[in-house]
């Protein structure tokens, strides 16, 4: 639920990160991609900016740091390259980037995908902040995303004012 208050009413520009080599090569629909735009568009967050790179340690990273250094997206959502593929390298490209590691929030996911799916324990998703925005990492496929932001939507907004500096660790999130 949005807080209302002047400093927090502004809503909140995310930028998604689609990490395919299939998809950056037109063979496949970025289906996860729309899931998660329609998900945060549900949420009242903005979706900002949608981009697509192949599986490329240093692509990734290049990416997430130029959307991290643009004051105007508190937060980017990547999907796919979590697993264990020889390709799949997006936890590590976050690393790259992230300063602060959120272990809970991907430990999180995890466990209520666990319910879902045994597969769940097999990706490396990370979350993180990277120059005070936030970096998710999501699995790849559309019903995953689906299951994962299910898990950390609820605590976006409170997350997003911390990270901009109007809310006091104090404060849950709902209000005090
Ligand atoms: N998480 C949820 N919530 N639901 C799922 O169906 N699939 C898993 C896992 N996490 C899944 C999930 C599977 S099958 C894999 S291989 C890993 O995410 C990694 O996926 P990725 O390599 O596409 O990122």
């Amino acid at each position: 639920m949005m807080e209302h208050n002047a400093s927090t009413d502004q809503v909140r520009r995310i930028a998604v990160l689609t990490v395919s080599d299939s998809v950056s090569r037109g063979r496949n629909q970025d289906t996860s991609g729309d899931v998660i735009q329609e998900r945060l568009e549900t949420a009242g967050f903005q979706v900002a900016e949608r981009h697509c790179v192949p599986d490329e340690r240093a692509e990734i990273a290049a990416q997430l740091r130029a959307w991290a250094s643009d004051p105007a997206i508190a937060g980017i959502v990547t999907t796919g390259g979590t697993g264990i593929a020889l390709r799949d390298v997006t936890p590590e490209a976050t690393r790259d980037v992230i300063e602060k590691e959120l272990p809970g929030m991907a430990e999180a996911m995890r466990a209520k995908s666990l319910q879902k799916t045994p597969f769940a324990m097999v990706s490396r998703q990370v979350v993180g902040v990277a120059n005070g925005t936030l970096v998710v990492n999501l699995p790849g496929s559309p019903k995953a995303v689906a299951e994962c932001l299910e898990v950390i939507l609820p605590v976006f907004n409170h997350l997003f004012n911390l990270l901009a500096g109007h809310t006091r660790h104090d404060t849950p999130p709902g209000g005090p």
